[in-house]
């Protein structure tokens, strides 16, 4: 089956062609330089720039995969969670395709997209696994049983570790996204040298929390800075990206271990870092866990995940009516 997919959910507008789960095209445009300026994602300006941008980039997707739209059997679209302008951006155009074309439409859930990214990549998980979904939006652990059925198991209580990383890479005086920035800055520092806090809430527990890292990180800044110490930028980036890896790694694998499950995967911006993947990979190598990463790009958003989560939605549940509408909040949590 040939499937186009379409992402506008933040501030990326992006649109894939696959074949099943074959990528045959994969496009996507940043909007990182409009929204550095300010720091952070303007919504009305994310929403105008999607209008821009969305329908060259699906000409683009259809012209790289060396297909018509015509020989597209199904679209599938992020109806949520995210920005409801960008979201309505997307999903409308997406609607208004599937009529005029009458193609069958499939709305997909962003989270479903990023739990399902790693088969986009050539090593494959088998189910059930542990899915650590970590991006600037969210951050959450899911038992993913199949194509279809995830569970929640936890997910943050205040930020989402990708807002931890942006927030401390503004107040560190880096540019937007900040997840990059911080992890270049940590690659000069010493991940020892400032003993932030881990927040491993109650027993058991597999809900996070990273407002905690982030003030210390704050606390730690203005101290330096009262004492007429210049703050070593290296050395807290590191520091922080320990904090933050290693309460992710242990809470995935305590997640895995109370659901007798032996395999762990991510997803999401945040899980494109390379140190959080490097504990990873270590941590399960000692626990004799299976761990899968998605390659950096399908750890970001893109449409070729929500492509891959159609199909198997729609495998299932055949297409959706094109009076749905889009949402901001996930069921999936
Ligand atoms: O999944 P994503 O592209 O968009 C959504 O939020 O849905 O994730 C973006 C987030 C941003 O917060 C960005 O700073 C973070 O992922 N990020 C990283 C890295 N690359 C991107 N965080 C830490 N280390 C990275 N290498």
């Amino acid at each position: 089956m040939l499937i186009l997919g379409i992402e506008s959910s933040c501030d990326d507008t992006a649109a894939a062609v696959l074949e099943d789960n074959v990528i045959l095209s994969n496009v996507l445009t940043s909007q990182d330089q409009i929204h550095t300026k300010f720091g952070g994602v303007v919504p009305e300006l994310a929403s105008r720039k999607h209008l821009q941008a969305i329908h060259p980039v699906v000409e683009a997707a259809l012209s790289g995969a060396g297909k018509q739209l015509t020989e597209i059997q199904l679209i599938a679209a992020t109806r949520g969670p995210g920005l409801i302008g960008s979201l309505l951006v997307g999903y409308s155009y997406s609607k208004a395709l599937s009529y005029v074309s009458n193609i069958p439409l499939v709305g997909v859930d962003h989270m479903a997209g990023h739990i399902l990214s790693v088969f986009l990549g050539q090593e494959k998980p088998s189910f059930p696994y542990i899915a650590l979904i970590v991006s600037g939006g969210t951050s959450a652990i899911y038992l993913a049983t199949s194509y279809n059925d995830f569970q929640l198991l936890g997910r943050t209580r205040d930020d989402a570790a990708g807002e931890a990383f942006d927030k401390v890479a503004k107040l560190l005086g880096l540019p937007y996204p900040g997840g990059p920035q911080v992890a270049g800055m940590a690659a000069g520092g010493d991940p020892q040298a400032v003993h932030f806090p881990r927040a491993w809430l109650d027993e058991n527990s597999l809900d996070f929390s990273f407002s905690g890292v982030k003030t210390a990180v704050l606390n730690h800044v203005n101290s330096c800075r009262q004492q007429g110490i210049q703050p070593n930028i290296g050395d807290i980036c590191a520091s922080f990206q320990e904090a933050v890896a290693e309460v992710l790694v242990e809470k995935t694998i305590s997640a895995a271990r109370q659901n007798h499950i032996n395999t762990i995967v991510v997803g999401g911006g945040v899980s494109s870092n390379t140190r959080i993947r490097d504990f990873f990979t270590a941590r399960c190598a000692s626990e004799g866990l299976l761990f899968y990463a998605p390659e950096p790009i399908f750890c970001t958003d893109n449409a070729a995940m929500i492509a891959l989560a159609g199909y198997h939605s729609y495998n299932q549940s055949g297409p959706v009516s094109l009076d749905e509408d889009v949402y901001s909040r996930s069921a999936l949590g």
